[in-house]
């Protein structure tokens, strides 16, 4: 028996040795050490020696087991030292690399106009409202005062998705919705951005999607003068406090009067240029009191409640503002065009 319990101790101790990963060396633990093991055997097995060998054989599988024991520890500890030294050489990194460039981004030179727009109209108490770029032909027409048949129409070529259904042609449609939403009840007071499509053949001045910003104003006694003095700021804040502004009459089935605003050109001061083809004014955006049709329609009393409305391109003031000649540099994603709007540089 003590031969035995030496060459089990001897086999051990090799496998111990020989353990090439953490599991390895559990399962040897088991296997020797467990309930079912060949020590516990042995211990169970005394009872058949004799009285003098007992105390000998006990004590010597005692020793065994717990040099068996020691070892695994011992062993435990080296390999799972060596796993950490393994992890700590697959991870490492070099820290005398140079770095890779990193590339600062920057905003889109038209969501940069929109958002200062939106922050002009913001600080003078407006809310921003958004659509819908899929809109129904109620409230891109019908809503505006645009009847079915009516020949306005003709001035907004569309891209049709059924008959009712089509790609907004101005974000128009957002004052009748948003108007519905108050339920005749005063003041709305919104500015509303959104992308637009039309059915034009792209140059240098159109392109078949664009961008539009509107604002809306309800509310008891609204007046042109209100308009009037609403743009004069926005264009002064906007190209600089020796623009001035003028308003020549024009027609929007939606609006009642219509005017068209103009503002002085800032090359020739009104002088006449090649910038404003000679005429000293330059022209920015479309406006007027709303039509008291579009008014009722929404659910608003038109002999309570009156309003104005204007509607600019984004893309329009983005080229007056940096000089740029041509609509499709919004859209080819030139990175050398787009880079020149970055914050860092402007
Ligand atoms: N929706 C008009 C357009 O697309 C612009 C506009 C808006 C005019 C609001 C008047 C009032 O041309």
């Amino acid at each position: 028996m003590e031969q035995k319990l030496k060459e089990l101790a001897q086999e051990a101790l090799s496998k111990v040795a020989s353990a090439q990963d953490l599991k390895e060396l559990n399962d040897i633990r088991v296997s020797y050490l467990g309930k079912k093991g060949p020590i516990t055997e042995v211990l169970r097995g005394m009872g058949k020696l004799s009285a003098e060998e007992r105390p000998k054989i006990g004590a010597l599988a005692n020793q065994v087991r717990a040099e068996i024991a020691e070892q695994i520890e011992k062993k435990q500890k080296q390999l799972e030292e060596a796993a950490i030294e393994k992890q700590l050489k697959e991870e490492a990194i070099d820290v005398t690399l140079p770095g890779r460039p990193v590339k600062n981004g920057n905003a889109h030179p038209l969501t940069k106009i929109i958002e200062e727009i939106e922050d002009l109209f913001i600080s003078m108490g407006y809310q921003v409202a958004e659509g819908q770029e899929v809109e129904t032909d109620y409230y891109n027409f019908e809503a505006l005062n645009l009847p079915k048949d009516h020949p306005a129409r003709d001035m907004q070529d569309s891209f049709y998705i059924t008959e009712e259904i089509l790609l907004r042609t101005h974000t128009s449609p957002i004052q009748a919705r948003t108007m519905e939403k108050h339920k005749g009840k005063g003041p709305v007071k919104i500015i509303c951005p959104g992308k637009v499509y039309r059915r034009d053949n792209d140059d240098a001045t159109h392109s078949h999607q664009f961008t539009q910003i509107e604002g809306l104003v309800v509310d008891e006694n609204i007046r042109m003068s209100d308009l009037k003095g609403t743009l004069e700021v926005f264009a002064k804040r906007f190209f600089g406090e020796d623009r001035e502004i003028r308003l020549r009459p024009s027609f929007f089935p939606f609006t009642e009067p219509s005017v068209e605003m103009d503002i002085s050109c800032k090359i020739c001061h009104g002088k006449g240029c090649s910038v404003c083809k000679g005429t000293g004014w330059i022209e920015i955006l479309g406006a007027g009191m709303v039509h008291p049709n579009v008014l009722e329609m929404a659910g608003f009393d038109s002999k309570k409640y009156t309003g104005f409305a204007f509607g600019m391109g984004p893309e329009r003031i983005a080229m007056l503002k940096y000089g740029i000649d041509d609509i499709r540099h919004f859209y080819t994603n030139d990175i050398r065009f787009l880079k020149q709007f970055s914050i860092h540089e402007s």
